[in-house]
């Protein structure tokens, strides 16, 4: 019961399980509900809803061109059977915990929890998504919530770093190969932060912490569209 979907709900999180011991005298509770309560995964549609105007920063346009979205069709891939059999996987790669705990999220959900813990439109097809990185979103996708970073966060949404990333980005994927990106100052290394989050960054515009609010819908920013 407690088996964490992929990376998000306990593993990412930092300084943010507030609940777990909190309340006060619930020592002598049943063993099984100790932990903080698991949260619905949603799906990547529903934020795509907020999340796809030039104005909110297109961050579904954004993911959907990125690898991340394609994780999980990778484990399709002959190449990805070719390297399941090298490792002597027994069941083919879309079915085996060792290569979709990188490559998708939700998976590991058993079926009798499936509706209670993902939503009919979350897909583990849609590999690397939302609420890998940033916690499943049954809570915090409200918009008074979400506007709320902190408020936010209580509700189980995740900011991830460096380090987050570093939990897949590792020695333990097959693909890692430790020359694979040069660094600023010229070092070879195997995932290099600054690279990489530049390739699937997806910031909001504006509404940045310094700059003031500017008025709906007139902007000089359509260059590009
Ligand atoms: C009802 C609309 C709506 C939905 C649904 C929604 N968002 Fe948001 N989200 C917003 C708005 C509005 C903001 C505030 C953006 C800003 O900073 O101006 C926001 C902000 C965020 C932020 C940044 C918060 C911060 O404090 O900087 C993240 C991360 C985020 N959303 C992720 C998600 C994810 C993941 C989902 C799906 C699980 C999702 N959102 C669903 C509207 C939505
Ligand atoms: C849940 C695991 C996971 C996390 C967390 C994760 N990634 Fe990834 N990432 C992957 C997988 C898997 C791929 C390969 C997808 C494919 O091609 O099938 C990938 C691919 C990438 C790529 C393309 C790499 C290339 O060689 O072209 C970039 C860039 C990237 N990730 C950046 C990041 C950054 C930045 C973070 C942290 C903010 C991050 N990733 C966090 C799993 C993850
Ligand atoms: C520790 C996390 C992790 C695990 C476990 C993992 N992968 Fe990956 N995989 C990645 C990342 C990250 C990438 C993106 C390339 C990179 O930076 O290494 C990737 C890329 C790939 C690629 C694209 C090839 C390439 O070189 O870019 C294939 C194919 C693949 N993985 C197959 C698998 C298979 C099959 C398994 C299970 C046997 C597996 N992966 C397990 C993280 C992982
Ligand atoms: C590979 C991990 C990863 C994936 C996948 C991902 N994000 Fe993020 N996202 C991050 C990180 C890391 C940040 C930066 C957090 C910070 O600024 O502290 C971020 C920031 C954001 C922000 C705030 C940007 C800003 O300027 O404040 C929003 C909004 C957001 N993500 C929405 C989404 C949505 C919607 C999706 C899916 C379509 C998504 N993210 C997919 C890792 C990810």
């Amino acid at each position: 019961m407690l088996g964490t979907p992929g990376l998000s709900q306990s593993e990412s999180k930092e300084g943010s399980e507030p609940k777990a011991g909190a309340e006060s005298g619930k020592a002598g509770k049943p063993a099984a509900k100790k932990k903080v309560p698991k949260l619905k995964y949603i799906g990547v549609k529903p934020c795509g809803i907020c999340h796809k105007s030039k104005k909110q920063g297109e961050q579904l346009a954004i993911w959907q061109k990125s690898r991340h979205a394609k994780a999980y069709k990778t484990l399709l891939t002959k190449e990805a059977k070719k390297v399941a059999t090298e490792l002597g996987l027994k069941k083919p790669p879309e079915q085996s915990p060792e290569c979709l705990r990188c490559h998708a999220t939700g998976w590991d959900v058993k079926k009798e929890e499936r509706t209670k813990l993902l939503k009919p439109r979350f897909k583990v097809e849609d590999g690397v998504q939302c609420e890998t990185c940033h916690g499943p979103g049954e809570k915090y996708k409200k918009l008074s919530v979400m506007k709320d970073r902190k408020l936010a966060v209580k509700n189980g949404m995740i900011f991830g770093d460096k380090k987050s990333c570093l939990k897949c980005h590792n020695k333990s994927a097959p693909s890692w190969n430790p020359e694979r990106f040069t660094t600023k100052d010229g070092k070879k290394v195997g995932f290099d932060y600054e690279t990489c989050w530049n390739l699937i960054k997806h910031p909001v515009p504006k509404k940045k912490p310094s700059e003031p609010e500017k008025p709906e819908g007139k902007e000089p920013q359509s260059a590009d569209k």
